[in-house]
């Protein structure tokens, strides 16, 4: 097959992998830089031109799409336009939007019955106390909506700072939600790597000493970790929830069960696999050949 992954960089360890996932078993591997195509509406054939390259419906028989936080609505729309041209995306456009949304998967995933921390949001309350009152007071946990890699979260240990935190964001008018501390996850959290309805792999990262936010980016630590029925249920369940072929589904250990925190549609590769020594990548490129349906889109378009 020709598998177009959709990257800004291709020499970042997920990207590789799946390269070399991919040409291990015999597909022919293209990394597109999702920025820099553009697209034509209107017409007959669509098309994507990439660099002095056009794409037509056909030229791929499957998209991974590995598009970062900051260019999710560009890349959607990319995304959305091999999905019009008839290629099969390993994760489609509205389930990327979706999950990125974080009030929008909360919403989902509760209306649907998964376990969630206690959130709340407002866009300017004017009762700073009552919203507070709503998560259950002090300690709890402020995120900004836009952040990522741990920072823009704060745990608020008293009322007076978490009154003042939420005060200080509403203020530079940032879009915040507001969150019980789940205080028994002791740092750590499970990161759950769902394929094609499956967790295939799994690891426990665990915030240094002094740190709840478990990021690796905060200086987390990687752990294999053996997960619950339960737990893996939940994980294949907002998976499903958001419609995502390959995610990664956080979950943290609460003493109520598990409790998703967030469903993320371009999981890295490098922490998981070197902590499950599971070939991840492997496992998505299967996920491809057993949905895609590579002759049926080569001809589309061309009579
Ligand atoms: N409600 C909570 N209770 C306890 N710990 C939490 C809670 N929310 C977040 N944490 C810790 O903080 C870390 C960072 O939070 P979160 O994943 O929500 O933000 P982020 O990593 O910045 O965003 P993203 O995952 O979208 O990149 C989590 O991995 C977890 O360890
Ligand atoms: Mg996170």
């Amino acid at each position: 097959m020709k598998i177009a992954i959709l990257s800004r960089n291709a020499k970042l360890y997920s990207t590789k992998r799946l390269i070399e996932a991919g040409q291990e078993r015999g597909h022919e591997m293209r990394v597109i830089d999702h920025l820099r195509c553009f697209m034509d509406m209107g017409t007959d054939n669509p098309s994507i031109h990439y660099k002095d390259e056009e794409f037509n419906p056909g030229d791929f028989d499957a998209v991974i799409p590995r598009i970062g936080a900051s260019v999710t609505f560009y890349g959607t729309s990319v995304v959305r336009q091999f999905e019009i041209m008839g290629t099969y995306c390993v994760n489609e456009s509205v389930a990327i939007s979706r999950s990125r949304d974080k009030l929008r998967s909360i919403q989902l995933l509760s209306r649907k019955g998964v376990g969630i921390p206690v959130t709340a949001f407002a866009n300017s309350p004017d009762d700073v106390k009552g919203l507070i009152r709503e998560v259950g007071g002090a300690p709890l946990v402020i995120k900004l909506l836009e952040g990522t890699q741990g920072i823009g979260v704060v745990l608020a240990e008293t009322q007076k700072a978490a009154e003042s935190v939420i005060e200080a964001f509403m203020g530079v008018k940032s879009n915040i939600l507001i969150q019980e501390f789940i205080k028994e996850a002791g740092g750590s959290d499970l990161r759950c790597l769902v394929v094609d309805g499956k967790v295939i792999a799994a690891m426990q990262r665990t915030a240094p000493e002094g740190e709840f936010r478990s990021n690796i980016h905060r200086g987390g630590s990687a752990q294999l970790v053996k997960l619950t029925p339960k737990e893996r249920a939940t994980a294949v369940k907002a998976a499903q929830i958001m419609g995502l072929n390959v995610c990664g589904v956080d979950l943290l250990r609460s003493s109520r069960g598990p409790l998703v925190m967030e469903v993320n549609s371009s999981p890295g590769l490098e922490g998981i696999e070197r902590a499950t020594e599971k070939d991840v990548a492997g496992m998505i490129i299967e996920c491809i050949e057993k949905n895609a349906k590579p002759n049926k889109t080569r001809t589309r378009g061309k009579g």
